[in-house]
């Protein structure tokens, strides 16, 4: 037998429940958990019941821990790896629970051996940001990111952009994903003050406070030759908020706007191009399944660095449901719970 958490009902409660151990199927691993991962959307999942077929429910979507089994066709893991992965999402099917149990059964290719050079609580941290990041510039935005293998290196290099929410977890892996593939590309971002070092380090060029008064006036001012950015990739839903933010494209651009999905729309004017950007898209593409694989061996050659600093705060399922509201507040960092 094995624990899991399960949401009894939309908005709880939570309960701990003993269920049969589950046995990979053929292409798939099974996980001791040791840590979980924590996203916004397992909060909103829980608030608002999205994307929930049936109670009980385990919530979760990443998470890192010991590979217990594999099944008959997976090579790339054996039992005893250190691993991390992206573990399960309503968008991905529902033959598996998420990550909130203490052993889950996903397919292979979401998972990889953690890199030796980070800590398992920072493998755990990583997949879902990499993922949407890799969402909104690749698929989303059809800027190629010639480093990662297998995926479509159609539609062309923007002359700037905008990232909206720099210090989320997306926005972090977007500012270091662009910088990596486009050196002297510039990349204007928003966050609170305390990020903004940390961004700059992670390859922007230009932060600034998203509260600002003159946030639209002083990134126009910003952008090359003062003519606004190409593009932007609004990870927050910030445009919600900011209805003029579409001012800073430059109307000789290609005035494209992509969207992270947060279930918060984003309205935006005539004129410009909006995409909407979903991770679990991802699955689907071409070169998809190679992304957690891609990820892992970046970091592992030192060429994607953890985007955010990652804090502990709570160990065992019991505490999970008391320490999930911690998610609601995060700034500029991932929050984790180790089993
Ligand atoms: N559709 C999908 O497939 C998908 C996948 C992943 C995530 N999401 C959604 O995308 C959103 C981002 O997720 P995440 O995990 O990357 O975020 P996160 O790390 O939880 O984001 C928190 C950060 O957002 C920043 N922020 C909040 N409002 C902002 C604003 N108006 N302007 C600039 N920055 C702002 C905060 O910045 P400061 O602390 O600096 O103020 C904070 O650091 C969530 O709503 C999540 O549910 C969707």
């Amino acid at each position: 037998m094995t624990a899991q958490l399960q949401l009894l009902q939309k908005g709880g409660p939570f309960k701990v429940v003993q269920v049969p151990k589950p046995t990979p199927g053929p292409e798939e691993v099974l996980i001791r958990q040791r840590v979980i991962a924590f996203n916004l959307v397992d909060a909103k999942q829980r608030d608002l019941g999205i994307g929930i077929a049936r109670w009980p429910h385990v919530l979760g979507i990443e998470g890192a821990g010991v590979i217990e089994a594999v099944g008959s066709g997976v090579h790339h893991l054996r039992p005893g790896d250190e691993a991390a992965g992206w573990e399960g999402s309503g968008a991905l099917g529902d033959s598996w629970g998420g990550a909130f149990q203490e052993r889950v059964a996903v397919p292979g290719y979401l998972v990889a051996k953690k890199p030796k050079n980070i800590s398992l609580e920072e493998a755990a941290s990583l997949p879902i940001g990499f993922v949407t990041a890799v969402a909104a510039i690749v698929n989303g935005l059809k800027i190629p990111l010639p480093f990662l293998q297998g995926l479509s290196t159609e539609g062309q290099a923007p002359l700037s952009v905008l990232v909206l929410g720099g210090s989320s977890a997306t926005g972090a892996a977007v500012i270091q994903l662009l910088r990596k593939a486009y050196p002297s590309l510039p990349i204007l971002t928003t966050s609170s003050e305390k990020s903004h070092k940390l961004l700059s380090d992670l390859g922007a060029t230009y932060v600034t406070k998203y509260k600002s008064h003159s946030v639209v006036a002083d990134i126009k001012a910003a952008s090359p030759g003062g003519a606004g950015v190409d593009v932007i990739i609004d990870c927050v839903s910030a445009g919600a908020r900011q209805t003029d933010i579409t001012d800073v494209l430059d109307p000789s651009g290609s005035k494209r706007y992509a969207s992270v999905v947060t279930g918060v729309p984003v309205p935006i004017p005539e004129g410009v191009s909006k995409v909407d950007v979903l991770a679990s898209d991802m699955v689907g593409v071409q070169g998809g399944k190679q992304l957690i694989p891609s990820l892992i061996n970046l970091v592992e050659e030192g060429r994607y660095r953890v985007p955010l600093p990652v804090r502990v705060v709570g160990h065992g399922l019991e505490a999970l449901a008391d320490v999930l509201d911690e998610v609601k507040t995060v700034s500029g960092e991932k929050v984790v719970l180790t089993l």
